[in-house]
C-alpha cells in the first residue's frame, strides 16, 4: 500500500508537473525539441493507456451492435427502409422478403435459403395471396 501511496501522491504529480504543456497555444511555438519529444511521448503514453482501457468496452459495444443488425445492404443511406405497395398492383401471389437478404427487395428472391444454410436460421418470405371474391 505504501508503494501505491507513494506513486499516487508523489511520483505521478511530480512527473505531471514536469510535462511541458504550455499555458497558451502560442506557447507551443516556444517549446524546445526536448520539450516536444517529452510532450509527444507523454501524449503517446496517455493516448495508448486510454485506447487500451476503453477498447474492450468499445469492441463489446460494437459486437452487440453488429449482432443485432438485420439489414446489411438494402438502402443503407436511408434512415428507415419502408415500401408502399398498392394492393391493387399485387399479383395473385406475391412473396415479400423478411430476411433482408433479397436482391429484389422488397420481394423475395430466394436468398433466404442461403442465409438459412449458412446460419441455421429458418426465415422465409411472407406470402400475400389474393382470395377470389365471393359473391
Ligand atoms: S429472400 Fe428474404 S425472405 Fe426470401
Amino acid at each position: 500500500m505504501e508503494v501505491l501511496s507513494y506513486l499516487v501522491r508523489d511520483t505521478v504529480p511530480n512527473y505531471l508537473k514536469n510535462v511541458p504543456i504550455p499555458r497558451t497555444f502560442k506557447g507551443f511555438l516556444d517549446l524546445s525539441v526536448k520539450d516536444w519529444a517529452h510532450l509527444v511521448s507523454f501524449s503517446a503514453v496517455v493516448g495508448s493507456a486510454g485506447y487500451f482501457a476503453f477498447k474492450p468496452y468499445y469492441d463489446k459495444y460494437r459486437g452487440i451492435q453488429q449482432e443485432h443488425i438485420m439489414n446489411f445492404n438494402i438502402e443503407k443511406s436511408k434512415e428507415k427502409v419502408y415500401d408502399i405497395i398498392d394492393v391493387e398492383d399485387l399479383a395473385e401471389k406475391t412473396n415479400f422478403c423478411r430476411c433482408w437478404r433479397s436482391k429484389r427487395w422488397p420481394y423475395c428472391d430466394g436468398s433466404h435459403n442461403l442465409h438459412n444454410q449458412l446460419t441455421g436460421d429458418n426465415v422465409a418470405s411472407i406470402i400475400m395471396e389474393r382470395k377470389p371474391r365471393s359473391g
